[in-house]
């Protein structure tokens, strides 16, 4: 009970980023981020692409799932890019710029009412057929 309480407080919040995603994601994009066909989307195929473009990085904290996460901006920035260095490392650059605590902040108040329409647009614009 004591060491409980000590622990609490000697760890440093979101001190494990990948405890932080199975918390906060893995109900619906499952512990391997492989999704559910159909409802929910794979987090292990296109994201490493999708962040190649300024309007993909946002998109990928504008997401209800994302934004809405009862995560700090730190804590959201460091499990996206968690997901996509664990998840997505095959479509991933050698020279991805990790999403920072600020660039989270600016594009999370402004979550996505549609998130399926503009990821069809957001293809269809940057990233080709
Ligand atoms: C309540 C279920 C749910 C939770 C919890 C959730 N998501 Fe999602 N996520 C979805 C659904 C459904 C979509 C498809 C877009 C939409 O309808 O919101 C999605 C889409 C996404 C996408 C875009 C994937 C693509 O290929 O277009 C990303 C990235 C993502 N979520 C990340 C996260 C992260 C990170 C968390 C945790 C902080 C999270 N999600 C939590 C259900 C969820």
């Amino acid at each position: 009970m004591y060491l409980a309480i000590l622990l609490a407080f000697a760890v440093p919040a979101h001190a494990d980023t990948r405890s932080d995603y199975l918390l906060h994601c893995s109900g619906c994009h499952l512990s391997d981020g492989s999704g559910t066909p159909r409802s929910v989307p794979s987090l292990r195929e296109d994201l490493g692409r999708i962040v190649t473009v300024e309007q993909g990085r946002g998109y990928l904290v504008r997401v209800p799932g994302s934004s809405q996460a009862l995560l700090d901006d730190a804590g959201l920035a460091a499990v996206i890019n968690w997901v996509l260095t664990e998840f997505s490392s095959a479509t991933l650059a050698d020279d991805f710029v990790p999403l920072t605590a600020e660039e989270v902040k600016g594009a999370r108040q402004d979550v996505l009412l549609d998130p399926l329409k503009f990821r069809a647009e957001l293809w269809r614009k940057y990233l080709g057929s």
